[in-house]
């Protein structure tokens, strides 16, 4: 069994630069989609717990466990808090839930799920999980509970995402340890070059979500431009006679960022794993700069719109809307 390669961040911790993804997957079904992406060579694991499925990951890690094919310690995990948690108090508690569900003793990695906060909630009520909107909550105080996690020994790292340039510029005024990643939405439609720009100055690394264009999104508009099918895209993969999500894996790969990429299809689990293996497949330079510099549509999927009126939405000026 190979695992993917990994990359150095800010911290010296290694992190394995292509993630599986856990969103939108039941509780029931993701036994087996962690089975199954174990068994391919997938080491880092991308969970929340907005996604409602941290505990049948943790059953799936723990039969792993015993069957000691895998140790704690081969796997890179990365779980989110969620916005109704931001409270300085309630940043350690939802951690220990996180921690207690995966079966895991530590995180390898938590992240502020969206930079805005919510209204406190019960964390067993998850379908309560899109409440009011909290302004006064500034993130600054999660993230100063968020470090004190890492001088416990709960979490190994800390980092962001959905975060804007101001909002890190914030934390990296007043922080004890810098973020060591920003995970956000990254495809050729949402390329998101001056944020790599800058996180790349203060050593941050960027996360890419949703770099197949999220096709299982359930807020999908008829009109919406679709990375899958992009003409481009078709005819790279064409050229090289593979499928156009691997044309769109590689793009992350090759521009050294985090992939996050989710499929609940073993077939597909698989083909997503070795299209990252340069022994497969490589894009040329200029099939490369197509792909970076020549597509001109822009398109964001994870919009969360609902949420514009928050004051730390981060996607409000025109150049977060449109990278
Ligand atoms: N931080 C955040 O706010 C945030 C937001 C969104 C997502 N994420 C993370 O990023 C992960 C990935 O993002 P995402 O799930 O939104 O979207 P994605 O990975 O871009 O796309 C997933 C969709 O693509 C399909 N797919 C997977 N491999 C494929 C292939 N080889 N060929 C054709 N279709 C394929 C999947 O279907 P099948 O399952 O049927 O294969 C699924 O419908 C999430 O699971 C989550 O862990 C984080």
């Amino acid at each position: 069994m190979s695992s993917s390669e990994s990359i150095l961040m800010n911290n010296n911790v290694e992190i394995p630069q292509l993630a599986l993804g856990t969103y939108d997957i039941t509780n029931e079904e993701i036994v087996n989609v962690i089975e199954s992406g174990l068994s391919i060579g997938y080491r880092h694991i991308d969970c929340a717990w907005l996604y409602g499925n941290e505990k049948g990951i943790g059953k799936s890690l723990s039969n792993q466990f015993k069957k000691g094919e895998i140790k704690r310690s081969d796997l890179f995990l990365t779980s989110k808090l969620w916005c109704s948690f931001h409270k300085f108090e309630r940043v350690r508690q939802q951690c220990l839930i996180t921690i207690n569900d995966l079966q895991c003793q530590y995180l390898d990695l938590f992240l502020i799920h969206w930079p805005f906060a919510f209204l406190d909630q019960d964390p067993e009520k998850n379908e309560e999980c899109q409440s009011n909107v909290d302004d006064k909550l500034d993130f600054i105080v999660t993230w100063k509970a968020m470090e004190l996690l890492v001088d416990e020994g709960l979490v190994k790292s800390i980092g962001l995402s959905n975060f804007n340039e101001e909002q890190i510029e914030r934390i990296i005024q007043i922080c004890k340890y810098k973020p060591v990643v920003n995970q956000v939405e990254i495809h050729p439609y949402c390329p998101q070059i001056q944020l790599e720009i800058f996180c790349k100055k203060h050593q941050i690394l960027l996360e890419a979500y949703a770099p197949l264009g999220a096709k299982n999104r359930q807020w999908k508009k008829e009109n919406d431009p679709e990375i899958l099918e992009d003409k481009t895209i078709k005819s790279i993969a064409d050229k090289y006679n593979v499928h156009p999500a691997s044309v769109l894996l590689r793009y992350i790969i090759d521009r050294n960022l985090v992939c996050v990429v989710k499929s609940s299809n073993h077939q597909r689990l698989k083909q997503n794993f070795h299209s990252i293996n340069e022994n497969q497949f490589k894009l040329d330079q200029e099939d490369f700069n197509k792909i970076h510099n020549d597509i001109q549509i822009i398109f964001r999927y994870h919009q969360l719109q609902e949420r514009r009126h928050a004051k730390e939405y981060p996607f409000k000026h025109w150049k977060d809307f449109v990278p």
